[in-house]
């Protein structure tokens, strides 16, 4: 059956660094509210906010203390509301965040568990005895450090999977499902249009006490299979869709990395738990990293394996959600592509590369103006707790500091949170007032007002991509076609069709600085419906395509 949602373009937001509106130095609503329509012209249909709810902030809002409200340095419930409605006018619907792996410390269940470990607050939390005098086992956050953290005055550990601000919950708990499920009508009630939803990979936790073999020197480990799809969790994803998401025609994507592809269908197929999915098999390579170093093709080849691999599962039964940015990595071109290679048309190739696979398009804010990273001097400009933590097991490994300081700033997540570039005013348009984190200097280059005036710029050719992705003359082959991966063999060539009935669409891009010939038989009625190049170089069943000239044909 048609969904809304199966024909949508997504646009990611990350509050604190869209756009500020009252000189505090911090994104927030009203500030996202007078970029709608920039939002419209760009031509995308839902927005995922990242966190909005209140929080101390420890981990940007991942860090929830009452799901209820809206933090105050975002602005009030009823921006929050006028939001929701002006978006409307706009035929724009908004996905909110929803984070209940965890909470944060402050919240008030927490709060009270604290208090009195007898209370049944304490059974919302992960919370064990310790090992003698050690936590309960050797499990190591993924943000680094023992999952586990002593509470004062006794010899019980709650466990967070995240920064220690973040304690885990216990979804053995039925009481505590029933108010998570509460949360969501809450917020279906005022009118969101569905979830991307957090971390939920991790709800289901089957305890070990046991010592893990550490796998590092600070003699903890890495436990997935006992806290990451762990045995048993289809039966809260099941609960879950079936009393808190069944019979609302809602869009619902889990954060969640499926080991098992076979599992997919199960977990996002018609029936499945979710709609959709945000997965990070394909995200997880850098063209900086030993792997890739000066072999930028081997790791396009590595793309296309994954991202075919992806669609052939996919079709008829998935819809993924495509990305290649979010606020959790490094900004796209330096992940793929050779840093003296970063200019245009790499940059709209990445974008062509994967908007027409199938799946749902999602652009992450800056990603449209071609935003890069900004990589620090000192380790001390960085806020994100896991980057420092990150950095000491660096030091810990036996990484110099400038060894160590190098590695983050390829890898680390607030490369993508500087501030948005919307001009060449102070702070790049962002603020006013301080900044909470530094703009990227190359905003007097790269910003939003400069490539609005100029007809070839990348964001002009987002929208026109966009514009193609949404006509109403290919939608359906762009939704429901089927993907046939072309040239597999010719390295450095990303090439698919989509078909459906007699209806085509070829997309092929040259992921490479030289020059690249193919055999294509190029119809001449066809239509050029996306080029990053002026012309195509087509001579007698050859078609030559320039360094990184991407093309789409109709
Ligand atoms: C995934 C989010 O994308 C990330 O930003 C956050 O730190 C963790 N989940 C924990 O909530």
């Amino acid at each position: 059956m048609k969904k809304w949602w199966h024909s949508a373009v997504g646009y990611q937001i990350y509050p604190k660094s869209f756009q500020d509106s009252n000189g505090d130095g911090i994104g927030d609503i009203k500030g996202i509210i007078s970029r709608l329509p920039y939002l419209k012209e760009l031509g995308i249909s839902v927005i995922w906010l990242s966190p909005i709810n209140q929080s101390p902030m420890k981990d940007h809002g991942y860090d929830i203390s009452d799901y209820y409200h809206i933090d105050p340095s975002f602005g009030s419930d009823e921006d929050f509301e006028n939001l929701i409605t002006e978006a409307k006018k706009y035929d724009i619907r908004i996905l909110l965040d929803l984070v209940i792996n965890h909470t944060s410390v402050k919240h008030e269940w927490f709060q009270k568990a604290l208090a009195d470990l007898d209370s049944p607050y304490a059974d919302y939390y992960m919370i064990r005895e310790g090992n003698g005098n050690l936590p309960p086992n050797n499990w190591r956050s993924m943000f680094g450090g023992s999952a586990w953290e002593r509470i004062e005055g006794t010899n019980k550990y709650y466990l967070h999977l995240f920064t220690v601000d973040q304690p885990d919950l216990n979804w053995e708990n039925p009481k505590l499902r029933k108010e998570l499920y509460h949360i969501i009508q809450f917020w279906l009630n005022k009118g969101v249009a569905g979830f991307r939803i957090d971390a939920i990979a991790h709800i289901k936790k089957v305890f070990d006490a046991a010592m893990k073999e550490a796998d590092g020197p600070d003699g903890l480990a890495e436990d997935f299979e006992h806290y990451r799809n762990a045995k048993g969790i289809e039966q809260f994803l099941a609960e879950m869709r079936d009393q808190a998401f069944a019979g609302q025609d809602i869009l619902t994507i889990a954060e969640m990395d499926v080991p098992n592809p076979n599992d997919w269908v199960e977990f996002f197929g018609d029936n499945g738990y979710f709609s959709s999915i945000f997965d990070f098999y394909h995200t997880i390579y850098n063209v900086q990293s030993e792997e890739f170093k000066d072999r930028p093709v081997e790791l396009v080849e590595k793309l296309k394996e994954r991202a075919f691999e992806k669609q052939t599962l996919a079709h008829n039964k998935v819809f993924f959600t495509n990305f290649i940015e979010n606020h959790d990595l490094p900004r796209s071109p330096e992940r793929l592509i050779p840093k003296e290679e970063i200019h245009f048309y790499s940059k709209s190739l990445l974008a062509v590369h994967y908007f027409f696979l199938r799946g749902i398009p999602v652009v992450y804010q800056g990603q449209e103006i071609g935003m890069q990273d900004y990589p620090k001097n000192s380790i001390s400009e960085y806020i994100d707790l896991a980057t420092h933590n990150k950095y000491q097991e660096y030091l810990l490994r036996g990484k110099s500091p400038e060894e160590a300081l190098s590695q983050i700033n390829i890898e680390n997540r607030e490369n993508s949170r500087t501030p948005f570039q919307w001009s060449t005013d102070q702070n790049a348009g962002f603020t006013e007032g301080e900044p909470w984190f530094e703009v990227n200097p190359n905003y007097v280059d790269i910003n939003y007002e400069k490539q609005e005036q100029d007809a070839d710029s990348l964001l002009n050719f987002y929208k026109r991509l966009i514009k193609v992705r949404r006509n109403i003359e290919y939608e359906d082959v762009f939704v429901y076609g089927r993907t046939l991966q072309l040239f597999k063999e010719v390295k450095g060539c990303f090439a698919y069709k989509r078909q459906l009935g007699d209806k085509e669409v070829t997309v092929i891009c040259n992921f490479t600085n030289q020059s690249l010939t193919i055999d294509y038989e190029y119809d001449a009625a066809t239509q050029i419906l996306m080029n990053n190049y002026k012309n195509i170089q087509y001579t007698q069943g050859l078609l030559s395509l320039n360094p990184y000239q991407a093309i789409v044909i109709g």
